[in-house]
């Protein structure tokens, strides 16, 4: 094949590709403070439990990863869920998680960051992310959450910020706190 035509055909496989690899997997907003690992679900039902969640309560999970932390406080509990998370690949997998439950009416993700979106319809919070962004959020529940709201960290704390509650589970520790935390 001469030059010319081979980069002409190059040129034209490129052009074909590229609206399906878009389609595959939009570019994150940006790159992720902390990458993904989901709670055990052992550890999940435990934090809905220490939480008290209830039937009238929206659960916000910051950075919700697969969405099974909204989407087991919808199933177990009928509560409303909302799930944020930066990785668009994660709302993805959360949506098609949250297709499969049954709990659509109940849940929804957005692919944003916990930083900058509203949480103050939630009454009850959940975090697994690293005892930095905890500490780097907690002003934010602090702004924006209604005294007392329920906050659930899996395995990190606060730094000085005594817990109300913690709980082993498993080998893991969850932490509760109640807005106003300080
Ligand atoms: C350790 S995983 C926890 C997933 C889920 N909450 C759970 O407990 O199973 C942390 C998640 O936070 C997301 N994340 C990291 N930085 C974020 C940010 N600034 N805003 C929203 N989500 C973020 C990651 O994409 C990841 O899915």
């Amino acid at each position: 094949m001469k030059l010319r035509t081979c980069v002409l055909s190059l040129a034209i496989l490129a052009a074909l590709a590229a609206p399906a690899l878009a389609q595959t997997a939009p570019a994150p907003l940006r790159s992720p403070d902390v990458i993904f690992v989901p709670t055990p679900q052992e550890v999940v039902d435990a934090m809905l439990k220490l939480a008290k969640v209830s039937a009238t309560d929206v659960v916000y999970d910051l950075g919700s990863g697969d969405g099974r932390i909204p989407i087991t406080a919808a199933r177990t509990y009928g509560a409303r869920g909302v799930g944020i998370d930066i990785d668009p690949q994660r709302i993805k997998e959360a949506t098609a998680n949250l297709q499969a439950s049954g709990q659509g009416d109940k849940v929804r993700f957005l692919n944003q960051d916990l930083f900058t979106t509203n949480i103050s319809e939630a009454t009850v919070v959940t975090l697994y992310l690293l005892p930095s962004l905890n500490l780097k959020v907690m002003p934010k529940l602090n702004a924006e959450l209604k005294p007392g709201t329920r906050v659930v960290s899996h395995a990190f704390d606060m730094g000085d910020i005594k817990p109300q509650q913690t709980m082993n589970v498993n080998g893991r520790t969850i932490y509760l706190w109640t807005v106003p935390i300080k």
